[in-house]
């Protein structure tokens, strides 16, 4: 059974694993990951029998723009509906919200359509970029 919560408590080698398996650089700092994932505006994760298999989160203005950075679930648990459920409580969260945006990898593309999320009009993402994985 997938417990989804949006108070749980993160430990810092679970994330690792976490972030490690789906090859995302932040993995590689450790301190500022953790710190991020902690002060975000909301923090939703994804266990089964504890184990924590995936995790998403948002920063948000609180009234009008949400934005999520990261979404993720274990590999070994692709394609199992926990993704869905992360995004669902995110959604439910932020329903009303102005504007929720996104940058999609182009893997995760029918994912996120899946979900309700469509190309942004004309606009382009754009960036400055510290990682490697996109
Ligand atoms: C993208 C990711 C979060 C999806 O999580 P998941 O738990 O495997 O997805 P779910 O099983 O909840 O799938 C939800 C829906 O999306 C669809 N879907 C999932 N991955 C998809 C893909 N790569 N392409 C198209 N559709 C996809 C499923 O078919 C499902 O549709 P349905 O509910 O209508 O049947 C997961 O594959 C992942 O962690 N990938 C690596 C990290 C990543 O790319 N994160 C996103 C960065 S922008």
């Amino acid at each position: 059974m997938i417990n989804v919560s949006m108070d749980d408590v993160i430990g810092q080698d679970e994330v690792l694993e976490l972030y490690c398996e789906n090859h995302w650089s932040s993995a590689e700092k450790p301190d500022l990951l953790m710190r991020a994932l902690r002060k975000s505006d909301a923090l939703v994760t994804a266990r089964l029998d504890g184990k924590l298999v995936g995790l998403a989160n948002a920063i948000s203005d609180g009234c009008l723009v949400v934005y999520y950075p990261h979404m993720l679930v274990h590999p070994t648990y692709h394609g199992r509906g926990i993704g869905r459920k992360l995004m669902e409580a995110m959604q439910t969260k932020y329903a009303g919200f102005h504007q929720q945006m996104l940058t999609a990898d182009c893997s995760a593309v029918g994912f996120y359509k899946s979900l309700g999320f469509e190309k942004a009009g004309m606009a382009e993402a754009m960036w400055i970029y510290g990682g490697n994985e996109h």
